[in-house]
Order: structure tokens, then C-alpha cells, then sequence
């Protein structure tokens, strides 16, 4: 349903929550020297021991409960022993929590130690292609208000906008209705509607916008081997405007966007 009851929101908010919380977590752990396997299990274990399940463990067969994607890695990283953060890397964490059966998805590029220019500003620009998209969309646009600006945003600082992968409609399912691309016309998409709920998910790469996908079936790369970085949370259209369910407490748009209630 695109629309959800006030009942359905409080438990996305909550599952929203948990994700957030799970994403605190995987920030106080990127370290030099870790490994994306352990980041994936410390973000399980927190999410079963906050009420609520991991659905990305076994969705399409994923092994995993979280995609941890370094550097030209664009998303969809399946965390691995044998994948250790090392200084100067930036590091995409996509969690999805459910709580009572409604999901929250969130991600975040982290830094590891100091990154050089060009991935400063790629996580930079990633982050305020998201709060561009927002910025001016409410009740009775279209989706494509969303997409045309965070376009705009990621081009007119010389990066690129993936095609291939897209936001997405979120409750019952972690994938729902509308699609949330990330490029095209304002008057693109389906109208926003009073009490939907999406995952709005920039995903911009510093070069080129094609991709491929590894031999696993799911980690995305960069083809020409630049970085790539990924921002996304939850948001709630509401009447009176939109309320971002998976903002930190202490993010510099908190008090514009907080969860309300
Ligand atoms: N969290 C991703 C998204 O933003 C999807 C995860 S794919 C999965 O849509 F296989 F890990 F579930
Ligand atoms: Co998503």
C-alpha cells in the first residue's frame, strides 16, 4: 500500500529506529584494521537484541544482514573476512531493520581516517543530494521532483548518478511501490501522497555512471574504478511536510526533519 494507517507508521518509525541505531553502531566500529564481516555481525546481533529481525538474511538468498561497500564498490557489498578497512577508504553501510513486520532502511558512507579530496566532497555531495531531493517535495508532486534534483545536485558537481539501482516504496516490504530513481524530470513518477513512506538512496559515483555486478551476484563496482558513495534513509510525507525517520539525533538537519510524535 502506498499509503499506510497511523498504526503502520508507528511501527515503521520504530523499526526506523532500531536501523538508525544499528548505523550509530557500525560508525563507532569503522576502524583501520576491521573487517566488513565483523561490522555485519555486531549490526545483526543489535538488531535481534532490539526486538527486531535482519530481513536482508536470506532475501533472494543474501547472506548477510547488512551490504558494507568499500570504495568502488557502489552497494550490495556482501561483508567478508577478507574484506579489512584500511585508512583512507570510505565505506557505504545499508542496513534494513523490521520491527513487527515493518521495515526501516537506512545507509551511510563512513570514512576511515583521513580519505583524500575527491572522496571528501563525493560523501559530501552524496549526503546533500538527498536533502536537495526533500528539499522542495511535498504532498502532490510527483516523485520526479525528488530524482530531478538530486541529478542536478551530484552533475553540477561533476559526479555521476547510477541508473541501474533506485529508491524505493517501503512498510510490509522493504522493496514496495513507487520507484525512487535517482535522475530524470520533475514531472516524472507517481504522485506523492499524504502517509507514504520511502527509502530515498542517492547512490553517485565520482567518475563515469556505468557499473557492473561481481561474479557473487551482488556487489556493484564502478566500472572505470573511481569511488562511488550511497545516502539514504526513510522519509514520511506527511500534510504539513516530511519527516526523515532514520536522521540521527545529532545530524545538522535533525531539528528541520525529526520524526514527529
Ligand atoms: N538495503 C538495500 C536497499 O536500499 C537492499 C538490500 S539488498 C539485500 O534497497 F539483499 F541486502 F537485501
Ligand atoms: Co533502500
Amino acid at each position: 500500500m502506498l499509503q499506510k494507517t497511523p498504526a503502520e507508521i508507528v511501527l515503521i518509525k520504530k523499526a526506523c529506529e532500531i536501523t538508525r541505531d544499528a548505523l550509530k553502531l557500525a560508525k563507532s566500529m569503522i576502524k583501520e584494521g576491521i573487517s566488513t564481516f565483523d561490522i555485519d555481525k555486531s549490526i545483526e546481533k543489535f538488531i535481534i537484541d532490539s526486538g527486531g529481525s535482519a530481513p536482508c538474511i536470506g532475501y533472494m538468498g543474501y547472506p548477510a544482514a547488512s551490504c558494507i561497500s568499500v570504495n568502488d564498490t557502489v552497494v550490495h557489498g556482501i561483508p567478508s573476512k577478507d574484506i579489512i578497512l584500511k585508512k583512507g577508504d570510505i565505506v557505504s553501510v545499508d542496513i534494513v531493520a523490521s520491527y513487527k513486520g515493518y521495515c526501516g532502511d537506512a545507509t551511510r558512507t563512513f570514512c576511515v581516517g583521513k580519505v583524500d579530496a575527491e572522496k571528501e566532497k563525493l560523501v559530501r555531495v552524496t549526503k546533500e543530494c538527498f536533502f536537495k531531493g526533500i528539499e522542495n517535495a511535498r504532498v502532490g508532486d510527483r516523485i520526479g521532483k525528488i530524482s530531478s534534483a538530486i541529478q542536478h545536485h551530484a552533475e553540477s558537481n561533476g559526479f555521476s548518478v547510477v541508473r541501474e539501482l533506485t529508491g524505493h516504496g517501503i512498510g510490509k516490504k522493504m522493496h514496495e511501490s513507487p520507484e525512487v530513481l535517482n535522475y530524470g524530470k520533475e514531472t516524472d513518477g507517481a504522485v506523492i501522497k499524504e502517509n507514504m513512506t520511502i527509502a530515498i538512496e542517492p547512490m553517485i559515483n565520482a567518475g563515469k555512471k556505468e557499473i557492473y555486478v561481481l561474479p557473487d551476484g551482488w556487489g556493484v563496482k564502478t566500472r572505470d574504478g573511481k569511488p562511488a558513495a550511497h545516502y539514504e534513509n526513510t522519509v514520511l510525507f506527511t500534510a504539513s511536510g516530511v519527516e526523515v525517520l532514520t536522521l540521527e539525533e545529532d545530524d545538522e538537519y535533525y531539528a528541520k526533519y525529526r520524526p514527529k510524535g
